[in-house]
């Protein structure tokens, strides 16, 4: 397998090289190509990513990717927009689940759901007008992308509670009536079990009683806010991993961005990158490898190896290192 790896900046720069230390303690047959993207690449050549850098992309079956940093350009074009385009990785998944032993913002451990996020579309689409003094962003809901992002959702629901919870606001947005009209429809065509929630009591409910949900399926701009304010429920940004998958590629980050203000100080979490290798694991089909990660990371934790953003006084390169030890003892 070929295995695009791009640190990205600020803390991306930190985290995956942790990650990557655990992904070659595995010992598996991947061949790792080092990309620069991202605000770094944008000061020294005036582009974040080009034609070219998206062809050599291409040539890989997957990435793993740190963060970017928005760079102050007015015209800037986002990386991420432009690679989960390019790869058509539609669907984004977030899974929510507790680590052994650390409570998050509302002390309750007894949630596990995972957030399935449109990728492509939505409020991300890219259409944008910009004046003096009046903008516009041009929200794009397409019955063919509500339809592929509903069946990923309703495949993951067969293999947990077959059940699935349509995120929307339709009673405000009438574009949110084809995606829930859609989500719907195949739901009831796979024999899914369907409940919808407006996305913003769902944040509330989400907050008050996560235990509820299991698989929730919404657009791109609530999916991207629903997945950061889970994290809390996590215990930390850091924790929290994300994958795009399409059709042909896979792309791995951790759920945080650059954060410019702890980079540079090596105290950054690196778990949600180093569940990131879990899920390409997982991607590959590899569920050997993929609890070999999980368990190594929650023994880390239960030894108190961790990072301070979850009440530690380790580095991210030492917390990197035990959980690439564990595995590498148990080879
Ligand atoms: P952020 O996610 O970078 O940081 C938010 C807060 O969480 C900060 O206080 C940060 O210190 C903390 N945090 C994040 N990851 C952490 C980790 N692994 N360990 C410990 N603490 C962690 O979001 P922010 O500050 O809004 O954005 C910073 C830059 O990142 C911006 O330029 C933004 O555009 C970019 N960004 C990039 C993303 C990506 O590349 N996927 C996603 C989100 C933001
Ligand atoms: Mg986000």
């Amino acid at each position: 397998m070929k295995l695009a790896v791009i640190e990205g900046d600020g803390i991306g720069k930190e985290v995956i090289p942790a990650a990557v230390e655990v992904l070659d303690a595995l010992c598996l047959d991947i061949e790792k190509v080092p990309f620069e993207l991202g605000y770094g690449k944008w000061e020294k050549t005036g582009a974040a990513i080009t034609d070219k850098d998206v062809r050599i992309l291409k040539e890989c079956d997957c990435v793993l990717f740190g963060a970017v940093t928005t760079p102050p350009d007015p015209d800037y074009k986002s990386v991420l927009l432009t690679i989960r385009k390019e790869l058509d990785v539609y669907a984004n998944i977030r899974p929510i689940k507790p680590l052994v032993g650390i409570k998050g913002l509302t002390g309750m451990t007894n949630f596990d759901f995972v957030i399935v996020r449109e990728n492509t579309e939505g409020m991300y689409s890219g259409i944008e007008e910009l004046h003096d003094d009046v903008s516009y962003t041009k929200r794009v809901i397409t019955r063919k992308g509500s339809k592929r992002i509903a069946e990923y959702a309703c495949k993951l629901a067969k293999q947990r509670q077959n059940r699935i919870t349509i995120v929307h606001k339709s009673n405000v947005l009438r574009s949110d009536k084809l995606f829930l009209d859609t989500c719907r429809d195949v739901a009831d065509f796979e024999g899914v079990t369907h409940n919808d929630m407006l996305v913003d009591s769902m944040a509330y409910s989400l907050i008050t009683s996560p235990q509820k949900y299991d698989v929730v399926v919404t657009t791109n701009l609530f999916g991207d806010i629903l997945s950061d304010m889970s994290a809390a429920l996590v215990g930390s940004l850091g924790l929290a991993p994300s994958a795009n998958i399409g059709e042909k590629y896979a792309f791995f980050e951790p759920v945080h961005g650059s954060a410019p203000d702890i980079a540079g100080k090596g105290i950054a979490n690196p778990i949600a990158a180093i569940l990131c290798v879990k899920m390409m694991m997982e991607w590959c089909e590899d569920t050997k490898s993929a609890l070999i990660v999980e368990d190594a990371v929650n023994h880390v934790i239960k030894r108190g190896i961790m990072t301070p953003d979850i009440g530690g006084r380790s580095s991210t390169r030492d917390v990197g290192h035990a959980v690439a030890e564990y595995i590498r003892m148990r080879q």
